[in-house]
């Protein structure tokens, strides 16, 4: 830095002084200064996940697939975890069953080398392939995306609240234990915004499925959009019920207590902590809590960066991970 920069830059903290008051703090972490240089480009440890490593121990939860902007969207993601090691699940892929001129918007492997990718299908659409004998149908809809597996999304309440939605017929837990059972290939489990309570965690730890996700309540509420589809009056009355549900930490608390009951007898290994993630921090707290293999997830904070140029997103990429560098060299949960 030579010395016109040097100046500049006392005169800027002179002038930012006061702007950069601490009005809060975070509570949840040790920081330790003196003990560490600055990090380096390997200061976060790889995870594993789906046989697989991860640069970043973070993920894509799934969205878009099926309007137009979605094949941009889905490939400025895949290109975002191909260059920063990250994973991604597709958005409900039920619509290229019905109609394969949209597989070009989620066919994003060629964009991702070879990071985990999941594809996406509803429990509702799960209960009638089951029901109708088309197991080879999800078989190479997942062979077909060359993906590494199938998410199972379990979404009750979007879709009672969703006038056209359909009707979930048996319990979610019964019919993915029967996929299980005639799908051959690695099965992730997923709310999508509400989370869900204790005893469903442990019904699923029990099942050998390669990852349960939270989308806890938090951020993006899909009972909460229904609703916004509909009446006024119809949106009055049914919003209280866009409140129920858990946030991730509590779900975390549950997941750690199912996986203590359980021991030997919690076959799921791996737990992918999303929904209302707003910042690294929170990602890495709970990272750390887990007593299992994690990594956390974010939805709607990537979709906000994804849906223009590519650089945008890589921006936002790479501030996560320097945030995240920045939490591994320095950072110590205090419980
Ligand atoms: C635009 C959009 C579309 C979504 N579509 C799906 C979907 O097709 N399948 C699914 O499992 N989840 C879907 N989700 C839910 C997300 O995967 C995630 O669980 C939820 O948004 C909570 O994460 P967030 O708070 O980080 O946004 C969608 C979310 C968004 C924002």
């Amino acid at each position: 830095m030579d010395t016109h920069q040097t100046s500049q830059r006392k005169k800027d903290h002179i002038d930012l002084a006061f702007l950069s008051q601490t009005l809060e703090r975070d509570e949840r972490f040790y920081y330790e200064p003196f003990l560490v240089p600055h990090p380096k480009q390997d200061s976060i440890p790889k995870t594993s996940f789906a046989n697989k490593s991860l640069a970043l121990p973070l993920w894509i939860s799934s969205m878009t697939g099926g309007t137009e902007l979605a094949g941009k969207i889905n490939k400025n993601l895949a290109m975002a975890c191909a260059e920063f090691g990250m994973g991604l699940g597709l958005g409900s892929c039920r619509i290229i069953l019905k109609d394969k001129s949209y597989f070009n918007d989620f066919n994003v492997r060629p964009f991702m080398g070879d990071q985990p990718l999941f594809a996406n299908l509803g429990i509702a659409q799960i209960e009638e392939m089951l029901e109708a004998g088309q197991v080879p149908a999800i078989k190479e809809l997942v062979n077909s995306l060359q993906a590494d597996g199938l998410i199972v999304h379990v979404n009750p309440l979007q879709e009672w609240l969703q006038p056209e939605g359909d009707h979930i017929r048996f319990a979610p837990i019964d019919t993915i234990k029967r996929l299980l059972d005639v799908l051959d290939c690695k099965i992730i489990v997923k709310e999508v915004g509400q989370g869900f309570g204790p005893r469903s965690f442990v019904e699923l730890f029990k099942l050998p499925i390669e990852a349960i996700e939270f989308a806890a309540h938090g951020g993006t509420n899909f009972a909460t959009l229904e609703l916004y589809r509909q009446e006024e009056e119809t949106k009055k009355q049914l919003d209280p019920l866009t409140h129920i549900g858990h946030a991730a930490t509590e779900m975390l608390d549950f997941a750690n207590k199912a996986i203590d009951e359980l021991g030997p007898e919690a076959l799921c290994k791996n737990i992918i902590i999303s929904g209302g993630i707003q910042t690294y921090l929170d990602g890495y707290y709970l990272l750390k809590k887990a007593k299992t293999n994690a990594i956390y997830a974010q939805a709607s904070a990537f979709l906000k960066h994804a849906t223009g140029e590519y650089a945008e997103l890589q921006a936002y990429c790479e501030l996560q991970r320097k945030g995240l560098q920045t939490c591994y060299q320095y950072l110590q949960i205090k419980d």
